[in-house]
């Protein structure tokens, strides 16, 4: 699919933004060996989460999703704890879903049977080292293609023992595969990253029961003495699909978004303090908790933007909002340096390398150096022919691009977008006045 995307003369109105794809994807896989059945509203029914839904059936655990009269989705899925879960007849399948095949992995190294897990061409080009050695070092039997080190990945879930780990990047799907082998590891785990990751994984299993502290910067961990209680819960919108918007409405001459129900766990907003920091216009309302996480309402008008330096620990609070920022960079006054952004050229895409190419075609002057994005803002882009080259969040900035660019933009495979944001061009329409 093709899209075109011309700017429109204001952008305006209010969004509910989709569920927390993280949150949908960690509220399915613990409940799935929780002691029986939870109820999640808001479930996210994008490509991804369905992967991770389509994996855990094939593992014997039943579930259903209805679609709700706001037009989200309702899941209810019954744990039969641990030992429910049983020996998939296939390959597990996890599409373009990283987190789906790393969080699979961790469980599925502590159970008694055989797993294959696979995905699509980039999932499979994606680093599975990071996963495989420590599991290894858990007395794992875990391989993967090219010596270890890709998917398909083949386990041999068994017996397995807790480790004190120090991950050498600071990444959530690591962290998460661990703490699914230590629930059912023989002794404590310990896990340390070199930057705090996103917690969600941390919030669940406590709210669950797991016995799980926090000692410094290490996370101790306990093996389960019983099954997970099931978590029922509303799963908060998601911050990383609410950035798109936040980033057109700085960006826009004639823009006044309201975003309702966005997730502000501290481990995710690095965006939103970083387009403060360069004068963005924001204004929080109805603070509340929804899951286990800090949610709120967000106001976004037009603002005049500054170029500003990002790097260290802030950039693993904004590692998926890198494309968007560096589209806001293109229109910033004066320079942008955004540093240690290697692990984005391991995403679903090389989004270093393709953000830049992709921001160079519109005009912005923008390049890599090393493991950072340099941009001077020029205060304008100008439409082009684009590609998302399958990856989701990519086709999303370079619409936000397309929204604030004079001319014409094409994005081509834009139906990338349905990875995490089904309703993504529809709320474009919304904003617009076209809808
Ligand atoms: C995710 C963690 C991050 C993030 C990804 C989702 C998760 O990846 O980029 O979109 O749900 O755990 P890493 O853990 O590889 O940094």
């Amino acid at each position: 699919m093709e899209k075109r995307i011309s700017s429109p003369r204001r952008l305006r109105g209010s969004i509910t933004v989709p569920p927390d794809k993280s949150i949908s994807h960690r509220v399915a896989i613990l409940n799935a060996v929780a002691a029986g059945p939870a109820a999640v509203g808001n479930f996210l029914a994008a490509e991804d989460c369905l992967s991770t839904l389509a994996c855990l059936r094939a593992l014997g655990v039943s579930w259903s999703l209805r679609e709700n009269p706001d037009g989200g989705s309702d899941l209810t899925i019954t744990g039969r704890g641990l030992a429910g879960l049983s020996e998939s007849a296939d390959v597990l399948d996890a599409r373009n879903s990283g987190t789906t095949m790393r969080l699979l992995a961790g469980l599925l190294a502590g159970r008694p049977f055989l797993s294959v897990l696979t995905g699509d061409e980039s999932l499979r080009a994606r680093p599975m080292a990071r996963i495989i050695e420590p599991l290894r070092q858990m007395g794992a039997q875990v391989w993967g293609r090219n010596n270890d080190t890709l998917a398909p990945l083949v386990i041999m879930g068994g017996r397995i023992r807790g480790i004190r780990y120090r991950s050498p990047v600071a990444s959530a799907q690591v962290k998460s595969a661990l703490l699914l082998a230590g629930l059912q590891a023989e002794g404590e785990t310990v896990y340390e990253e070199p930057a705090r990751s996103r917690d969600h994984t941390e919030r669940m299993l406590r709210a669950m029961g797991a016995d799980l502290k926090e000692e410094g910067n290490a996370l101790l961990l306990l093996p389960l003495a019983k099954d997970l209680t099931p978590l029922s819960l509303r799963v908060p919108g998601d911050f990383s699909a609410a950035a798109f918007w936040f980033a057109a409405a700085a960006l826009h001459p004639d823009a006044d978004v309201t975003l309702r129900g966005v997730g502000l766990n501290p481990t995710r907003t690095g965006l939103l303090d970083v387009l403060r920091e360069m004068g963005t216009d924001v204004i929080v309302s109805e603070e509340r908790v929804v899951g286990e996480e800090p949610v709120a309402d967000l106001r976004v008008r037009s603002s005049h933007l500054r170029g500003v330096v990002v790097d260290g620990p802030a950039v693993v609070r904004l590692i998926d909002e890198v494309p968007v920022l560096a589209v806001a960079a293109s229109l910033a006054e004066g320079r942008t340096t955004i540093r240690d952004v290697g692990e984005l050229r391991l995403k679903e895409s090389d989004r270093v390398k393709l953000t830049v190419e992709a921001l160079r075609r519109m005009g912005a002057r923008i390049e890599e150096q090393g493991d950072a994005l340099v941009i001077e803002g020029s205060g304008r882009l100008a439409g082009a022919v684009c590609d998302s080259h399958g990856d989701h969040r990519l086709a999303m900035a370079l619409a936000i691009a397309g929204v604030v660019a004079e001319g014409e933009t094409v994005i081509r495979d834009a139906e990338a977008t349905d990875v995490s944001y089904p309703g993504f061009w529809q709320a474009l329409d919304h904003l617009k006045g076209t809808s």
